[in-house]
């Protein structure tokens, strides 16, 4: 039994989510949410998601992910397990430096803990820390297609080549790497060695999740009924905007600091971000996506923390201003990190191993669950 060092922090002040968007089945309570019905006699359901690491998570993970993993771990019926991964083996997609990763390997996993997954209800790894993550993925990659992985568009994205690009390309040979373009492989691997019967992500991985799905079938028509087909479940917050340039999504990529929020950020800095976040050149307040990206991002993301929709929101600001608007959202991002901030800072300052032990015992937790996938993917194949 893991103790942790600092008090677990309560995440449950957030407001009542009022819809899951399925891939499947749209906008069904969790807890009414039924088992999908090809799955729900032989497989029982397995949570799983991940996050690769690169860095302190920003608000677009926090929203779209990480608070609805904390979500789901508080109100799933106890028989529902529930996984979690830094995808540190994903990171080595795009090239990066060993020191570097390894301190966000760290921080990312402090992160999980510091929103608030408990060790205790729920497995936390490292995926290179399970080898079975990627036996399967050498295994799923005899039946990925080709053709699918090409018309994928998240190696052309990372690459910055046009979304028509085809494999023929010089541009594309010449760039692409084979790790790139089969990372939707290895997310499969991750997703179905657990035999995850429900994927909590934001919108940008739906066509991940898709291309799982379709593995699945492919290897389980081939090979027997061996995977469950996962169903994803999009965040109400599916896509949180970029503060500075809002028809873009907020990551980690973008060159500008203030277009993103980390977990980690002084009440000071989220006010100063806040308040430099491009909007237009109206200083009133209304929600329209399409002509006022940049208001209507400020309103989506007050409505995630106060429960109202954006509408109600913007008849509530019409009369007042743009700035008292950016103020009050500042405030209510801020008393709501403040409390991830002060326990992510204990757990990376902690001078006994604990994250070290949390991880090693989700390795052990993870490796056990993912052996007995790999036994019976091993039997059907004849291995
Ligand atoms: P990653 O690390 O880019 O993001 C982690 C999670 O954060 C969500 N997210 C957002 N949601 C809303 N708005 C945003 N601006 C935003 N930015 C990121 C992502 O949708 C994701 O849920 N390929 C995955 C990692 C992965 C994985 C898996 C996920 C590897 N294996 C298996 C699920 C299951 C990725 O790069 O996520």
């Amino acid at each position: 039994m893991l103790t942790s060092p600092l008090p677990l922090v309560s995440c449950r002040n957030t407001p009542p989510i009022k819809a899951y968007q399925r891939l499947t089945i749209c906008s069904r309570r969790w807890n009414s949410v039924p088992a999908p019905k090809a799955t729900s006699l032989a497989h029982p359901r397995v949570i799983f998601s991940g996050i690769q690491p690169t860095g302190v998570p920003h608000l677009g993970n926090y929203l779209g992910a990480l608070r609805e993993w904390v979500r789901l771990q508080d109100t799933a019926p106890k028989d529902t397990r529930l996984l979690f991964s830094i995808v540190d083996l994903h990171a080595l997609t795009v090239p990066q430096e060993a020191r570097q990763l390894k301190t966000w390997r760290r921080e990312g996993f402090a992160t999980l803990l510091a929103v608030g997954l408990d060790p205790s209800r729920a497995t936390v790894f490292y995926q290179s820390a399970v080898p079975a993550h990627t036996e399967l993925f050498w295994i799923l990659s005899t039946v990925a297609s080709m053709g699918y992985l090409s018309r994928m568009t998240q190696w052309k994205s990372k690459l910055d080549l046009p979304e028509d690009i085809s494999l023929e390309d010089s541009a594309a040979r010449s760039k692409l790497r084979l790790g790139l373009f089969s990372y939707p492989v290895l997310q499969a691997a991750d997703i179905l060695v657990h035999r995850a019967t429900h994927v909590p992500v934001g919108e940008d991985q739906r066509q991940h999740l898709e291309f799982c799905r379709y593995t699945a079938n492919s290897f389980n028509h081939l090979y027997g009924n061996i995977f469950p087909p996962p169903e994803a479940i999009i965040s109400p917050a599916k896509r949180v905007m970029s503060l500075k340039e809002p028809t873009l999504k907020m990551s980690k990529s973008h060159t500008d600091k203030r277009s993103r929020i980390l977990l980690t950020d002084s009440t000071e800095d989220i006010h100063k971000k806040v308040k430099s976040a491009l909007t237009d050149s109206d200083a009133s307040v209304s929600y329209d996506p399409v002509h006022r990206p940049g208001v209507s991002n400020l309103l989506e993301i007050l409505s995630h923390f106060d429960g109202r929709s954006c509408e109600d929101l913007a008849e509530e600001y019409k009369s007042s201003s743009l700035q008292s608007l950016k103020g009050h959202l500042g405030s209510q991002i801020s008393l709501h990190l403040e409390p991830i901030r002060e326990r992510y800072l204990s757990l990376i300052a902690d001078k006994t191993n604990y994250l070290d032990v949390v991880a090693e015992e989700g390795a052990r937790t993870a490796s056990a669950n993912a052996d007995i996938t790999m036994r019976r993917v091993r039997k059907a194949l004849g291995l």
